[in-house]
């Protein structure tokens, strides 16, 4: 008897990551994870959690214009690939992210210079020579990422400058290179901004109408504690309402939105972002069945989130696992 606890005791810290219950078995839809390919292969923490907790992948940023297609005549998969090869190797699902956006946008498509065909022909090589490289081995896409300004005009980019009807052409495009895929319009802040959610509710209309291909809707999700219930709640149902599949494309919940040098995660803090987390599960769990692609988290633990890097915001912590790497405990609220 001693022996076995002593036993046990041993092996407990070897155990101490990837342990069940899990999420992902908790929930019938895919839970999902943004990864980074560096992290991926440097870091055996974020391997580890990475590899145990979630079903479904996106490239944080390698698939995305600027880093698959550095050069008007090259394109560089070879990150990307990374990411598909370890989702594959864990038996995970990969959703594609992104086709067409206005950030991340390589310099020689920024300086490009032609009329309305040859931009056409430019983008329409773009998306399809990528759809194509992934065909088969991506579940879905964001064709379309955030092309609505909060009032609900069309965003000012070389895409709406250039090329008229370019969301339209965009989803065609990629439905030719690969019919299979499931193909999302993607757009972050719609809750408290009607008139761009009516924006995008609008496309989804016209699109249809137009006989183009348009499967879902991604909510990048990227909230903080002081968002209002009711209004992620309204945002929820409306895209619900459209029958198309739904994504909470790049879930994370900022607790320190103003980056106040001073702010300290104390209890009040952690709470709120509890019942945001809460919310935005049980919603989500209460969607129908055939409209629930996924939720993905935007990256794995606190130290890898976007808010801290790209935002300087030292003091920010928007995921399920800390700085460790270790299931913070609304973790568990989340299994119950
Ligand atoms: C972010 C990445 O997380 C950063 O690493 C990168 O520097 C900028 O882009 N909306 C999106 C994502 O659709 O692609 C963005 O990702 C976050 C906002």
């Amino acid at each position: 008897m001693k022996s076995l606890l002593f036993c046990l005791l041993l092996a407990a810290p070897m155990v101490a990551h990837g342990q069940g219950p899990f999420l992902k078995d908790r929930y019938k839809f895919p839970i999902g994870a943004s990864l980074n390919p560096r992290l991926l292969a440097e870091n055996e923490a974020y391997h580890k959690v990475a590899t145990s907790e979630f079903t479904s992948v996106t490239a944080e940023n390698h698939m995305k214009m600027m880093l698959v297609h550095p050069e008007a005549n090259r394109f560089d998969f070879s990150r990307g690939d990374e990411i598909v090869e370890f989702a594959q190797s864990t038996q995970k699902r990969v959703h594609g992210h992104t086709l067409v956006w206005h950030n991340q946008v390589p310099k020689w498509m920024n300086e490009f210079s032609g009329d309305t065909q040859a931009w056409e022909n430019m983008l329409k090589n773009h998306i399809q020579t990528v759809a194509k490289h992934y065909k088969g081995q991506v579940a879905g896409w964001d064709v379309v990422n955030e092309s609505f300004l909060d009032d609900g005009t069309l965003r000012p980019s070389i895409w709406s400058k250039n090329i008229p009807d370019y969301i339209a052409k965009s989803f065609q495009w990629a439905h030719e290179a690969d019919p299979n895929a499931i193909l999302f319009y993607n757009d972050y802040g719609q809750d408290g901004k009607p008139k761009k959610m009516q924006a995008i509710l609008n496309l989804v209309k016209d699109l249809q109408a137009r006989n183009i291909p348009i499967h879902g809707l991604g909510l990048q999700m990227h909230i903080n504690i002081n968002a209002k219930n009711e209004e992620i709640l309204s945002v929820i149902n409306q895209s619900k309402a459209t029958g198309l599949a739904i994504h909470f494309s790049e879930l994370d919940i900022a607790v320190n939105p103003k980056n106040d040098s001073t702010f300290v995660y104390d209890e009040t803090a952690i709470k709120a972002q509890q019942e945001k987390f809460e919310l935005v599960f049980k919603s989500y769990q209460n969607l129908p069945k055939h409209q629930q692609y996924g939720i993905t988290f935007w990256n794995v633990s606190d130290r890898d989130s976007w808010l801290r890097g790209y935002f300087k915001r030292p003091k920010e912590y928007p995921l399920l696992f800390d700085d460790t790497y270790t299931r913070k405990p609304i973790y568990s609220n989340l299994l119950n």
